[in-house]
């Protein structure tokens, strides 16, 4: 017998349960076929916060840095609006990021054929679309200190946040970024914005430091970060991997989604690194957020759910065949013209979650 895989599912708030149902499935098909996972579940975010009085308990995060694996859906809602920051939802997903010191997150934005007509762009633009994001998740802005809302004692209040980077920080996120770039198109594009940020300043001195020392085989670009949000509608096939920090990984990845068809079809990976015992701590959730307007009404899209369990396959468990033929089932339902709404093209009819999910599972099983 081969080591147990654990899973710990967190479905969260608004659309996460649903979306989480088909990956419980597809958890439940791989054991049939001498799979090792074991599953537990417990509550994050607004549900955690209605159980616990805190959206992550810290029986919870010792369960999360227990398991090989986190599958997380989705945090947040207007239900928690007025919650105390510390204890908003978000910063449920904000810990876990820090506790299990997840600090690269991959977030792949790839144009399947069938959904070429769905993107944002014209299809010449998108077609074979295959571009990495390497976003810092640990640090910079959403995490520096100082931070909070200050009374300046005169009716006026002070908002601050900093943004912060130390060498160390920016090497191990870069070289995650020259590792993936060395297995796919071999090309790194740095983003920042040193021309008015002394953090972003030595955030390209360093990428370059680390390139020139380890990575001379790779190509590496570097560009100000609002100008690849322009390039990424302009030319968005001239990126191969993109390595940026917190915030602006944040942004360019909402905006590569669209050029997918749907926030719905992004998946992401984040990763931490290995321990002495060769363990890397390891949380999968699709980048979309919790969505309730359209929560418990079975219309989300589980796509990208089920891709980040792929990502789950590839590299948490060494199963890169069962990624590959997931993937596949993905794309095959998407050529037979099976779409949530987001993705649905006029005049079809849209299926719901579990019927998407099952549909999946079917092409799975068909090969
Ligand atoms: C994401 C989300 C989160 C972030 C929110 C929900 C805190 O937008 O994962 O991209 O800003 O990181
Ligand atoms: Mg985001």
């Amino acid at each position: 017998m081969s080591k147990a895989h654990n899973i710990l599912i967190l479905p969260g708030d608004g659309i996460g349960p649903e979306v989480m149902e088909p990956i419980k499935k597809l958890i439940t098909y791989f054991n049939s076929k001498g799979a090792t996972f074991e599953t537990s579940e417990d509550v994050v975010g607004g549900a955690g916060y209605d159980k616990y009085g805190t959206s992550l308990d810290d029986s919870t995060l010792a369960k999360a840095k227990a398991a090989d694996v986190v599958m997380l859906g989705a945090v947040g809602g207007p239900k928690w609006d007025k919650v105390d920051y510390a204890k908003r939802p978000e910063a449920a997903l904000l810990k876990l990021r820090k506790e299990l010191d997840l600090f690269a997150n991959l977030r792949p934005a790839i144009v399947f054929d069938a959904l070429i007509d769905a993107s944002s762009l014209k299809p010449e633009y998108v077609r074979g679309l295959d571009i990495m994001i390497v976003r810092e998740l640990c640090g910079g802005v959403y995490f520096g200190e100082p931070r909070g809302i200050f009374d300046l004692g005169n009716g006026q209040r002070k908002g601050v946040n900093t943004q912060v980077y130390t060498t160390s920080e920016i090497h191990r996120v870069a070289r995650v970024a020259f590792e993936l770039a060395r297995k796919r198109g071999n090309k790194v594009c740095s983003c920042e914005k040193g021309n008015v940020m002394e953090s972003g300043r030595l955030w390209r001195e360093e990428v370059t430091a680390l390139h020139a020392a380890e990575y001379k085989d790779v190509e590496l670009s570097h560009m100000y970060a609002d100008a690849a949000a322009m390039v990424l509608l302009r030319n968005p096939k001239s990126f191969d991997v993109i390595v940026t920090d917190n915030l602006f990984g944040d942004i360019l990845s909402d905006e590569a989604s669209m050029l997918t068809g749907s926030l719905g079809m992004l998946p992401s990976a984040s990763l931490g690194a290995p321990d002495a015992n060769g363990k890397q701590s390891a949380m999968y959730e699709p980048i979309h957020g919790s969505a309730p307007d359209i929560a418990g009404q079975d219309k989300a899209n589980p796509l990208a759910t089920i891709l980040s369990f792929a990502m789950a396959l590839k590299y948490s468990f060494n199963m890169p065949k069962e990624c590959a033929a997931l993937e596949r089932a993905v794309s095959s339902v998407l050529e037979a013209n099976i779409r949530t709404g987001d993705i649905a093209a006029a005049g079809v009819k849209p299926v719901g979650t579990q019927a998407m999910g099952d549909a999946v599972l079917k092409a799975l099983i068909a090969g």
